[in-house]
């Protein structure tokens, strides 16, 4: 017969929480022990670019992340894979006289070529654009119907931030009730015209990889840490209602304390963790005197800072004006190739899924 490709290509953001997920209820469907609430960046900086194609000449699936062949084999991609062909529908291609039915969806093979827009063992959350791109791509390509929050709950089991890159602009991961997982699911909060004052600039503190990944740091943190529980119970839910207000009203002052708040308790659980685990360096914790200084000076906050499993500064500030004043700041205090190694900084907006 005749031989063919078809071919899907998508973007994907990165995604960075203000309200964090550290915590798993449980490990194979990925399902967290609190909501969390995130921003998702401009796709133009940190993000993810997937191409994935299905061709009868295929024989198995494959895939290659920044041109150089990964195995697929992980039980992260195998869920996310058999969830999106289970739920495949037919396709018809009139002009290149392809037809594929619902059955033939299950015996295809894909090919997915993937590329980071920026280092990917550079902490910067790389696993959320990466599978909530793979996931997005996939269902467009086997013509899935599910809606958004459906799709994201599948992206959730590739890596759960992953959840939240299904959505531009302010988005809330769902812990959910659920057993099977079911109910565990991003919903987009406001979209990424509700508060487009902001400005994000990621200060790449350290470009080498994290020496212990999110994956087996929640583990260890549920295991030992008390905090966590006091954390996921008392603390999260209230913080998760006030931010979902301040986001709604655009009010800056609520929203930079109760994130820069939630980043500091987060790395507190990982100091309360045995053996404590330290994402934050010295320069880390050089930027966060630095903003909260200017922030007391000023009266009222100018800049909010979070930190993710890594050292490196995700820092929001309140408009372009300020944003300026805070890359002055940050170049007088920490001047490229001094010794504190603030080697670079990536500037972005909030955006859109493309
Ligand atoms: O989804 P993971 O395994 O990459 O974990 C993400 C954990 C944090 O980035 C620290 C917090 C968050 O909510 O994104």
């Amino acid at each position: 017969g005749n031989k063919w490709v078809l071919m899907v290509t998508a973007q994907t953001p990165t995604n960075i929480a203000v309200i964090k997920y550290w915590g798993k209820r449980d490990e194979k469907l990925i399902l967290p022990i609190n909501d969390s609430i995130s921003v998702t960046l401009d796709p133009s900086h940190l993000c993810t670019t997937t191409s994935v194609a299905v061709s009868p000449d295929f024989t198995h699936d494959r895939m290659w992340l920044n041109g150089k062949e990964i195995s697929l084999s992980g039980g992260r991609f195998q869920n996310c894979l058999r969830e999106i062909r289970s739920r495949a529908s037919e396709v018809e291609d009139d002009e290149k006289g392809i037809k594929i039915t619902k059955k033939d969806w299950e015996k295809l093979h894909v090919h997915i070529a993937s590329y980071n827009n920026f280092p990917t063992a550079a902490g910067l959350a790389s696993s959320a654009a990466g599978f909530a791109c793979l996931v997005f791509s996939l269902a467009k390509l086997m013509n899935l119907k599910e809606d958004q929050s459906k799709l994201s709950a599948i992206a959730r089991q590739g890596s759960g931030s992953a959840c939240r890159s299904l959505y531009g602009g302010f988005v809330k991961w769902i812990m959910g009730k659920e057993e099977n997982g079911s109910d565990s699911m991003a919903v987009q909060l406001a979209d990424e015209n509700h508060w487009d004052d902001l400005v994000i600039i990621i200060a790449v503190v350290s470009s080498r990889q994290k020496e212990t990944s999110s994956t087996s740091g929640m583990l260890e943190t549920v295991e030992t840490s008390m905090l966590i529980q006091h954390r996921a119970k008392e603390v999260v839910p209230k913080r998760i209602i006030q931010m979902e207000e301040a986001i709604k009203n655009r009010d800056f002052p609520s929203f930079a304390h109760l994130a820069c708040a939630d980043s500091n308790q987060f790395h507190a659980v990982c100091l309360d963790t045995t053996p404590p685990i330290f994402y934050m360096n010295d320069t880390s914790h050089r930027i966060i005197s630095c903003v909260e200084k200017w922030n007391r000076s000023e009266g009222t906050p100018q800049v909010a800072y979070t930190f993710d499993a890594g050292p490196n500064a995700v820092l929001i500030s309140h408009n372009r004006k300020t944003a300026a004043h805070l890359l002055q700041r940050l170049l007088f205090y920490f001047p490229p190739n001094s010794d504190t190694d603030l080697n670079s900084y990536v500037i972005g907006d909030k955006t859109i899924l493309q």
